[in-house]
């Protein structure tokens, strides 16, 4: 069997997203290992995280470097020294430059809380209840020099419930990232995902294009 999938996971606040990638990889759901959780906001419960699942944390607060160039060839010397093969952005309030795509092409991923390309940036939720969409939902795409409009490689669906609140849909939608986050790196592990262009190709398990992987079902 080909040796797992070394992941970098990149988070700045909470974790809940490296917490499902964490408990993914350690039960083995996921052809993955964690090899570095690196985290630029000191104190962060994304540290702790991955301090309790034993799994090497870097602390690189990015105040110390001049230019975002310069942070991300922090990061890739980081991510590089632990033989990373995937780089996972999980709420990693950093916007990340050629410095590190160029070193991990097609190898950096993200999860963005709304139903891409509606949506991007920083307030996704906040913005599609103003929007009055009755559908929302979370994507994990491949990153590119743009703010979340890489190419999509899953998206799970949210219905918008009435009198919904900002905090009410993002935690029904943080549920849901926790499911296709870990989903998605399986099928890079797997070897099944190819870009192009602007389009992501998942392969069946077995290469059969007659299986091929379709999204998740709209969840109710
Ligand atoms: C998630 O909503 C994710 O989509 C966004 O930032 C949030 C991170 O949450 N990019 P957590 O730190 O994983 O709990």
């Amino acid at each position: 069997m080909a040796r797992p999938l070394r992941l970098g996971v990149l988070a700045s606040g909470t974790g809940s997203n490296l917490q499902a990638i964490l408990d993914a990889c350690s039960a083995r759901r996921i052809a993955a290992e964690a090899a570095v959780v690196i985290c630029n906001i000191p104190g962060a419960r994304a540290l702790q995280r991955a301090a309790e699942a034993r799994v090497p944390a870097v602390l690189l607060p990015h105040r110390e470097h001049a230019r975002r160039e310069d942070y991300d060839a922090r990061l890739v010397s980081e991510l590089r020294s632990r033989s990373v093969d995937l780089v996972c952005l999980a709420g990693f309030m950093r916007i990340v430059t050629p410095v590190l795509l160029s070193a991990f092409p097609q190898r950096v991923l993200n999860i963005h809380p709304s139903l891409l390309p509606g949506f991007p940036g920083m307030h996704g939720v906040r913005q599609a209840l103003r929007a009055g969409v009755r559908v929302s939902g979370c994507t994990v795409h491949f990153v590119d020099e743009g703010t979340d409009s890489g190419p999509i490689l899953i998206q799970a669906a949210v219905p918008v419930l009435e009198g919904d609140t900002e905090e009410a849909l993002a935690a029904r939608i943080l549920l849901q990232e926790h499911r296709i986050y870990p989903q998605a790196i399986q099928l890079v592990a797997e070897g099944r995902v190819a870009v192009e262009g602007q389009r992501v190709r998942i392969s069946g398990p077995s290469g059969d294009p007659a299986r091929a992987f379709s999204s998740p079902p709209v969840e109710t």
